[in-house]
């Protein structure tokens, strides 16, 4: 049995945490279904994935407590690497990466969300790194990635204080890019993935290449690497197709080659 389901729908692919009964607590066995099936999407037949949490209350409540109340300091060191690197093969994935916020997203919840390029949440969520009123920092990327997606002083004042936050403030501070009524939160995240996989495929991998390895950059080494990127696009058949559809006046039906 495992942890974690994976549906294609055309050219998105759900992916869903499944331990309702611990409200989609990551432990040990979660982590290692999530990574096989990350590693098994299809990049060919996938433009978009969406990742959710099974039931009304969470998307993923954190990192199991229970599994985590007895680590050694190198079970601990072994736990976060092993999140670290399955949440960075997330955001790696060629192709983008909405999280779908079905409610709490706490601790490795938030964290997975961050490691997704954009979160939509439902009005029932609630965000927080609560790791500093258990005695531990986060420790799957959040102290990177939230002071990168909501600025340095408001990440260090929800982590330091441990103070959640509701869908109506995460969307005031830039953690989430919309909020919507919880029975229909799962569908317009798909109505968004299915209108990228409905854009050129090469080109918004792209982007989301350029994007990313951008913000690592300097701007003139950025500013540089973009190009390299607009003219690997210009060596497509996908480029090609749709600039001539629009210039004849033609529909064009975005592929991979
Ligand atoms: C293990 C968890 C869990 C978690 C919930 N459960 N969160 N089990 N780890 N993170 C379990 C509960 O024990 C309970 O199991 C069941 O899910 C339902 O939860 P309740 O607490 O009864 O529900 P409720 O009263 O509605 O409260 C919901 C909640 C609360 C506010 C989300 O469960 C909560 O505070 N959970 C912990 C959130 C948290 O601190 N997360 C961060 C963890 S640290 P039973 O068997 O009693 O029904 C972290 C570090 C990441 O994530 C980095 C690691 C390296």
């Amino acid at each position: 049995m495992s942890f974690v389901n994976y549906e294609q729908k055309d050219f998105v692919g759900v992916i869903t945490i499944d331990r309702e009964k611990a409200l989609n607590a990551l432990n040990p066995e979660v982590l290692a279904d999530l990574e096989a099936v990350v590693d098994a999407i299809d990049a060919d037949k996938t433009r978009c994935v969406v990742i959710t949490g099974a039931g009304q209350k969470a998307f993923v409540a954190g990192a199991d407590i229970g599994a985590m109340s007895t680590m050694t300091p190198d079970e601990g060191r072994a736990f976060s690497a092993k999140g670290n690197a399955v949440f960075r093969k997330i955001e790696k994935l060629p192709m983008p990466v909405i999280a779908a916020v079905n409610g709490f997203a706490l601790g490795g919840g938030c964290e997975l969300s961050l490691s997704c390029d954009i979160r939509i949440a439902a009005d029932n969520a609630v965000f927080g790194q609560p790791e500093a009123g258990l005695g531990i920092t986060p420790g799957f990327g959040g102290t990177q990635r939230l002071a990168r997606t909501i600025g340095v002083g408001k990440a260090k004042e929800m982590i330091y204080a441990a103070r959640n936050i509701k869908a109506e403030e995460a969307l005031r501070v830039g953690l989430v890019n919309a909020v919507y009524p919880a029975e229909q939160m799962l569908e317009e995240a798909m109505k968004l993935a299915e209108r990228i996989a409905g854009n050129a495929p090469i080109a918004v991998r792209q982007c989301k290449k350029a994007i990313n390895m951008g913000l690592q950059m300097d701007i003139d080494s950025a500013v540089a690497f973009e190009p390299e990127l607009f003219a690997a696009c210009c060596g497509t058949a996908d480029q090609k197709n749709a600039m001539t559809a629009f210039c004849e006046k033609r529909k064009h039906e975005p592929f991979i080659n």
